[in-house]
């Protein structure tokens, strides 16, 4: 696995899988595949955010991991997940041949990046402490999936795809 070009990014929302998973998947000339991208279109909805509300959660994840199934056929991308990937153990088995890097933010920072205006459409935030609750729920989840932990906070997208290709070699 060690020099192929397969990565899978996990973390929380604002924690930078779709911004870095872009970028690196550019770099590398190969396809950044965005499961959220993939569940709203199997949803028939614009927006995952619409697809979370469409379904409801229970659906909502069903579809995720159906979607994850198919992804990781793929030989080499970089695959962004949505944040709640690791809400469903099977979803762990499934990338179990991939290199999987938790991008890991403080809830604090991710709080504020997420106070933008760009991001008000995630239903998941609408309650705080429903967010701070899902959070500290995951972090765990999210290093026992991880081969890999980068500490996002000082670092820009740019700096983290550095850091990912160190670390892939
Ligand atoms: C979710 C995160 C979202 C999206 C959906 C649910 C979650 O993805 O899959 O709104 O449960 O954390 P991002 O992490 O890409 O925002």
């Amino acid at each position: 696995m060690a020099n192929r070009k397969r990565v899978a990014l996990i973390g929380f929302m604002g924690s930078g899988k779709s911004t870095v998973g872009r970028l690196l998947a550019s770099e590398w000339r190969v396809p950044h595949i965005d499961t959220d991208t993939h569940v709203a279109a199997r949803a028939g909805q614009q927006t995952v955010g619409d697809a979370f509300v469409a379904l409801g959660e229970g659906a909502f994840r069903s579809v995720e991991s159906t979607v994850l199934a198919d992804i990781v056929k793929t030989d080499e991308a970089v695959i962004s997940t949505g944040g709640g990937i690791v809400e469903i153990a099977g979803n762990q088995q499934l990338l179990a041949g991939w290199r999987t890097v938790f991008l890991y933010a403080e809830l604090d920072a991710i709080m504020q990046r997420l106070s933008a205006p760009e991001h008000a459409a995630r239903p998941l935030l609408q309650d705080a402490a429903g967010a701070a609750h899902r959070y500290n729920h995951r972090l765990p989840r999210y290093r026992a999936w991880a081969t890999d932990e980068i500490d996002t906070s000082n670092l820009s997208p740019q700096e983290i795809v550095e850091q990912i290709r160190l670390i892939t070699g």
